[in-house]
């Protein structure tokens, strides 16, 4: 009978030994000790006792019991060992290698647009320009009227445009209503000189072509003051074109006509030839367009609060899509509205 005792223990030690992991640890425990539906191999070894002769029972209780009590000490050193075991494999498994390359966070960025629009602000501020802002949503009043174009102005038919419900509420079909906004809000009643460039959207109801869009930017300038003249724009456009593309600033005015300068003009910036990237701005002739302009019209100052035998001033408007596009080689307007990311990633 001891020896069923001894076997048992000498079993029950090899096979808790080699165990590594808690299931297994709970299913020797199981096995010896029972569980709730089953009884333990000790518990078995236990109903012995009564098959045991009287005179030898106190001894295989006792030795009953340093079976069960060694098992029992074993099995909580295997215990902690096997908790050990298992928690040095999990931090084994989420163990972070410190060496490896972090992951790239990808961030957002501006708009190619309004980063070539922030570089134009950022130059004519250099220049003493002011940002201002007028409203995309705009009056037939603002839009032509005050700017010299009277309804059935037969100028009008260069603005092909979006209307409204609202009869005189229009979109904007350019920013320069942004010059009566100005030199009202700004001049005080004509005796202030102001000096503003407006960036905004500007809408157009027209066929959506590779060159135009029927929304698109434009960034409107206007200075006025006591002696301004032609040659001031000059300086300006020179200015702005050699600190945007680089080259020499030279300008060329080539004449045209808007009902609200006088006299009116369309501006081109020499960039030249010598370099590959000039060329392909101008399309080999070394002259880029860049801005419609002119001095503003003696109607329009009036409308604006001054008093055009005392003031004068200039004003463009120019294209910044166009510039972006001369100066990015994009070859498509509605690149820029698309929401392409393959194209919007590359600014
Ligand atoms: N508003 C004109 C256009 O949209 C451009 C322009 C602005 C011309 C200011 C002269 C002066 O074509």
């Amino acid at each position: 009978m001891l020896d069923q005792l001894n076997t048992l223990e000498q079993e029950a030690l090899a096979q808790l030994s080699a165990i590594t992991t808690n299931d297994d640890l709970v299913a020797w425990q199981g096995k010896y000790y029972g569980t709730k539906r089953s009884k333990g191999a000790l518990d078995e070894a236990m109903t012995l006792l009564g098959k045991v002769s009287k005179e030898d029972r106190p001894a295989f209780g006792k030795r009953a019991n340093e079976v069960k009590q060694g098992l029992t000490a074993a099995y909580e050193v295997k215990k902690g060992e096997v908790s050990r075991l298992e928690l040095e494999a999990k931090m084994r498994a989420g163990a972070i290698d410190v060496t490896l390359p972090g992951r790239p966070v990808q961030r957002g960025r501006l708009h190619p647009s309004t980063q070539n629009l922030r570089n134009i602000a950022k130059i004519f501020a250099q220049m003493g320009f002011e940002v201002y802002r007028s409203p995309d949503v705009e009056t037939d009043e603002m839009n032509f009227e005050l700017l010299n174009m009277p309804p059935e102005h037969p100028a009008r038919d260069m603005w092909d445009t979006f209307y409204t419900n609202t009869p005189g509420v229009i979109l904007r079909t350019h920013t320069s209503p942004g010059q009566i906004r100005s030199m009202r809000e700004l001049g005080g009643n004509g005796t202030k000189p102001i000096r503003v460039i407006l960036p905004g959207m500007c809408y157009r109801y027209e066929q959506v072509t590779a060159r135009s869009e029927m929304q698109f930017n434009q960034v409107e300038g206007i200075a006025i003051g006591r002696n301004i003249t032609l040659a001031d724009l000059k300086g300006v456009m020179g200015e702005f074109g050699r600190r945007m593309f680089g080259g020499d600033g030279q300008i060329r005015f080539r004449g045209s006509y808007f009902p609200f300068t006088e006299p009116s003009v369309e501006v081109d910036v020499y960039l030249g030839t010598a370099t590959p990237q000039a060329r392909m701005l101008t399309k080999g002739t070394g002259w880029l367009e860049i801005s419609g302009a002119g001095m503003v019209h003696p109607t329009v100052l009036e409308n604006g609060g001054y008093d055009p035998r005392e003031w004068s001033g200039f004003a463009f408007g120019m294209g910044p899509e166009r510039v972006a596009m001369r100066l990015h080689n994009i070859n498509d307007i509605r690149n820029f509205w698309a929401n392409d990311l393959r194209f919007l990633e590359q600014f």
